[in-house]
């Protein structure tokens, strides 16, 4: 009642006509990006139910934040991201760390809170960041308004359902104030997750050698043909939209006996059961949700068509709603646009693996590397990376530690920096199996190497010697010019994978700090962290 009442006088006091609007919070811990676009979707949305929402991520919340009555933040929503092993992103991992403090401060119950986490259910640890968070804000004295929304890959309905949930609790419906015009949509790009740009396959070579153990593919899209609108800056992703490869279709209607005729129906409408196969759903991942209505006892790891072989009965409408549906893969941009206006080149490792004796392969990655003609379509859209940008400041040196694929957007900042004429330093960590076959992009690396582009190239082969050679290793190796840069005010870029080796250059980048900066272990994480917060450290690691 007595909010109710400072509420109304509260309005009263700005003279009436102004409208009242109760402060929200959102928070975010993102690492490619969408976590923190959906929370500025968010922030609209709360804007029509009468809030007036602030958006930061996770890392700059404060526990007083949290618990402080003095600003009577009340109203908390939280979007988190899990990354590789169950981590949370880079912008929320200072806070998590923090939340989990066994003497971090209890929490007050008119604290309402929501989580909702993006995750991918192909990983072990599916929305685990997200998890721990709702259960530790829960756990302080919180008061969880909703339950959490652990969303799979494919977002859209679920943070909407999400949404429409927590501005119907009580909570949040009590301490609606008044809504106001929302402000004019800022312009939206033209093409986007649900509307892909149709660009053209331009060409595709193969980078590696035959004798390598992966393929690893150059690719080039054409933008062209109303593609204008098609923006993105280097360190952005591009979404691409996969077919399926028509022999898992037929694979997979042969051993249901099911017609590629029938009808099934889909969220979008109808289509034949062929096409839906082809088009819109995922063949390969096995759900515990297409297990269950498919009363299939599910064994760990299994694939879709470990399941087919077992079922009888199946329709074709059960068929479909089991699958998950297809969705489009990112992949780091590895050319420039100030180089190549009106394109834009992929460097794609294709996915092969053996699976209970058969063969499988990575549906997009095998897409554009191997089954796209020259000159066919693929529905694209850029997909923007805010925390994996170059510095704004031209003359900051950068440290690029990219092995393998985790080269392409290191391609494209020496590219771009190449291409406007900026001379600052630049040090490139690279490696892979074998200097002979997985010399990515060697002639450009070795070009900017001889001309001065790259200070420095450090090159790890992890098998042409008979002990391992890695980049971290090299980090360590160069420990003292390594932290001479950082003193210089050089940034930090890592991309590859992030169960492995990002775990293991942050291990390396943490003991050359503590060496040559003559730091105790607390002293160089708080010198580690404070990069971090200076977007000193970026990371694009899956
Ligand atoms: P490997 O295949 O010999 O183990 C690109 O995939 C390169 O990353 C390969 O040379 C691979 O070596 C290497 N790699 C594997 N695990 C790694 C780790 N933990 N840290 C850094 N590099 C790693």
């Amino acid at each position: 009642y007595l909010n109710g009442l400072f509420g109304g006088l509260h309005a009263l006091s700005k003279g009436g006509g102004e409208a009242a609007q109760t402060p929200l919070q959102i928070y975010f811990g993102s690492q490619t990006g969408t976590a923190e676009a959906l929370c500025k979707n968010l922030r609209k949305l709360a804007a029509t139910k009468g809030f007036k929402a602030s958006i930061a991520d996770m890392n700059s919340v404060t526990p007083a934040d949290l618990a402080n009555a003095e600003s009577g933040a009340e109203h908390m929503l939280f979007i988190a991201a899990t990354c590789g092993e169950g981590d949370a992103a880079d912008n929320a991992v200072t806070f998590m760390e923090a939340l989990g403090a066994d003497d971090f401060p209890a929490l007050p119950a008119r604290l309402n809170f929501a989580v909702l986490g993006l995750g991918d259910s192909s990983y072990v640890q599916f929305n685990q960041a997200a998890k721990d968070l709702d259960e530790r804000l829960a756990a302080l004295g919180a008061t969880r308004v909703a339950d959490l929304v652990a969303c799979d890959l494919d977002y859209d309905d679920d943070f909407a359902g999400w949404c429409e949930t927590v501005f119907a609790t009580p909570a949040f419906q009590s301490a609606a104030g008044d809504a106001v015009a929302t402000a004019p949509e800022p312009a939206k790009p033209a093409f986007d997750k649900t509307h892909p740009f149709m660009g053209t396959l331009m060409n595709a070579t193969c980078l590696s050698a035959k004798a390598s153990a992966k393929r690893v593919n150059h690719v080039e899209i054409s933008l062209c043909g109303g593609g204008a609108d098609l923006d993105y800056d280097v360190g952005d992703a591009l979404g691409v939209w996969p077919l399926n490869d028509m022999a898992d279709v037929d694979a997979i209607l042969a051993v249901t006996n099911l017609a590629d005729k029938e009808v099934v129906t889909l969220k979008t409408g109808t289509a034949s059961l062929r096409q839906a196969l082809f088009k819109s759903f995922d063949l390969t991942t096995l759900t515990a949700k297409a297990a269950e209505l498919w009363g299939y006892e599910m064994q760990n790891g299994d694939h879709v068509m470990d399941a087919l072989p077992h079922l009888t009965d199946l329709t074709a409408q059960s068929l479909i709603d089991g699958l998950r549906t297809l969705q489009p893969r990112l992949y780091s941009i590895s050319s420039s646009p100030q180089k190549y206006p009106g394109e834009v080149h992929l460097t794609i490792g294709e996915v092969h693996y053996t699976h209970n004796g058969r063969k499988g392969k990575g549906v997009t990655s095998t897409y554009l590397g191997s089954r796209l003609q020259t000159g066919g379509a693929v529905g694209v859209y850029v997909h923007k990376a805010p925390h994996f940008h170059l510095p704004d400041d031209d003359t900051v040196p950068l440290i690029m530690i990219g092995p393998g694929t985790g080269i392409a957007p290191f391609h494209a900042f020496l590219q771009d920096r190449e291409t406007r004429g900026v001379t600052a330093d630049n040090w490139l960590f690279f490696g892979d199996q074998h200097a002979a076959n997985d010399y990515l992009y060697k002639d450009a690396l070795e070009a900017w190497d001889a001309n001065g582009h790259l200070n420095k190239l450090s090159l790890a082969w992890s098998r042409d010697t008979d002990h391992k050679c890695y980049v971290q290793h090299l980090i360590e190796q160069d420990g003292a010019a390594f932290f001479e840069w950082l003193e210089r005010g050089a940034a930090i870029y890592v991309c590859g994978d992030a169960l492995r080796m990002a775990a293991d250059v942050d291990a390396a980048i943490h003991r050359v700090v503590a060496e040559y900066g003559k730091l105790d272990a607390d002293a160089a994480k708080a010198y580690v962290d404070a990069l971090r917060k200076a977007h000193r450290y970026q990371r694009d690691v899956y």
